[in-house]
């Protein structure tokens, strides 16, 4: 089959490789009909993420018909159509009965690095490194879902297109999590740093739970202008207003109640801290993260407000201001998305019609063109937004 992979730093290829196989009686084999590329994939595009291997196959975000099933899977059938979760989650550990899939305890054969750089390890992630289980990924014509009774959502209508229920793999949930994990109350006015995808579907999903005002922070107008028109947001361009004085004026110099980091490691420096932060992070292991947003919601958010943290960072930050989290009481609340959680709930909003996710796809290229769709959307060119790819 067909697969993109990784081999380095900005040098993605789609190459022939051997089609998937079942390992375990409970795996199935997905036949993607389309997949997506993450902001968290350009972390490793842009080579921040360790234990990655040449030829890996990447990609989390996908979904398909099922063709091949073991023989303990119960629940899902040859040939039923089924976005999958980028968490692989075995349904039956201690988080799991939490609800907590991204943390599950059985999914990553791998654990003990991941022990080694956080003391725990979460889950395992499809096409996300070794470090996180070595999973084959999405972005590719077949797929290997473990745990197949589990994951994958089973979508029987065909009333709902691919681009209208493929981000329930990932993105929408996310969004989603960092949005409610705000405990937004009414009249809150919640503030988004990043208008990539998450960040439109953390806007969108503030507004679902009952903030009053969002606003939305970025320097592409372009996702500026979709975070305004599509969600209803005000906007700051961060390139043209300092945002910590923008945002007091906006809020009656109290501040945003509910912040979202919806950045991460990569965020673009344009404080005093920037030259700081290139340095140490270009050393690697001195500082693998540029926590830039972070710092800027924890000093902006009103004093008892939440930080709301769906951006991924990896490793060690510095100069967070821990003394404006404590003295301000503030809560943060972070995480790599329970998709599971909130797969079925949100596809009910999509059915309502409360929301078609669709509006963020900017780009549809095949699966043969990841290597310009990389590019594509690392650089933000042709104002590329979301780019879905078809095997
Ligand atoms: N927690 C999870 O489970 C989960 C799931 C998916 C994605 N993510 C993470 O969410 C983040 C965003 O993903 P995405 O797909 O939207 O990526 P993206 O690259 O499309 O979007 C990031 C946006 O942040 C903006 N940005 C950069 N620096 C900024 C700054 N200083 N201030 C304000 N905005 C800034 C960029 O201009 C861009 O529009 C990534 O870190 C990704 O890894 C996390
Ligand atoms: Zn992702
Ligand atoms: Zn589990």
């Amino acid at each position: 089959m067909k697969a993109t992979c990784w081999y380095g730093k900005h040098d993605v290829r789609v190459e022939r490789v051997p089609d998937p196989r079942l390992i375990n009686e409970g795996d199935a084999i997905v036949r993607v009909t389309a997949t997506a590329i993450c902001g968290s994939d350009l972390h490793l595009y842009d080579g921040f993420v360790p234990a990655m291997m040449k030829g890996d196959i990447l990609g989390h975000e996908f979904m398909g018909e099922v063709v091949e099933v073991g023989p303990a899977v119960r629940k899902l059938k040859v040939g039923d159509r089924v976005v999958v979760p980028f968490p692989i989650a075995c349904g039956v550990c201690f988080f799991c009965e939490k609800q907590l899939y991204s943390l599950c305890e059985n999914s990553n054969p791998n654990a003990w690095m991941a022990e080694k750089m956080w003391g725990h390890s979460p889950c395992g992630i499809y096409g996300y490194s070794h470090l996180l289980g070595g999973f084959a990924g999405g972005q590719a014509e077949y797929v290997r879902v473990p745990f197949a009774d589990v994951g994958p959502l089973r979508i029987p209508e065909n009333g709902l297109s691919d681009e209208q229920v493929l981000f329930l793999s990932d993105i929408f949930p996310t969004g989603y999590m960092a949005a409610e994990q705000c405990d937004i109350e009414p009249g809150d006015t919640v503030a988004v740093w990043g208008c990539g995808p998450v960040g439109q579907f953390a806007i969108a999903s503030a507004f679902l739970l009952g903030a009053e005002r969002v606003i939305a922070i970025d320097r592409f107008p372009e996702r500026l202008r979709l975070a305004a028109s599509h969600s209803g947001a005000e906007t700051l361009n961060y390139e043209e207003t300092e945002v910590y004085e923008a945002l007091m004026a906006l809020t009656g110099g109290l501040g945003p109640d509910r912040c979202i980091d919806a950045v991460g490691l990569e965020a673009h420096a344009h404080d005093g801290l920037h030259a700081y932060d290139r340095v140490k992070q270009a050393m690697m292991m001195m500082e693998n993260d540029r926590p830039i947003v972070l710092r800027e919601a924890i000093m902006a958010c009103r004093k008892g407000g939440t930080v709301s943290v769906p951006g991924v960072y990896g490793g060690f930050v510095d100069k967070l201001p821990m003394g404006a989290l404590v003295n301000k009481a503030l809560t943060i609340k972070t995480g790599q998305t329970h998709v599971h959680r909130y797969m079925q709930p949100l596809l009910e909003h999509i059915r309502n019609g409360e929301i078609d996710p669709g509006f963020i796809v900017t780009h549809r290229m095949a699966l043969d063109e990841a290597p310009e769709a990389y590019r594509l959307f690392r650089d933000k060119r042709e104002e590329c937004i979301k780019v879905v790819l078809r095997p």
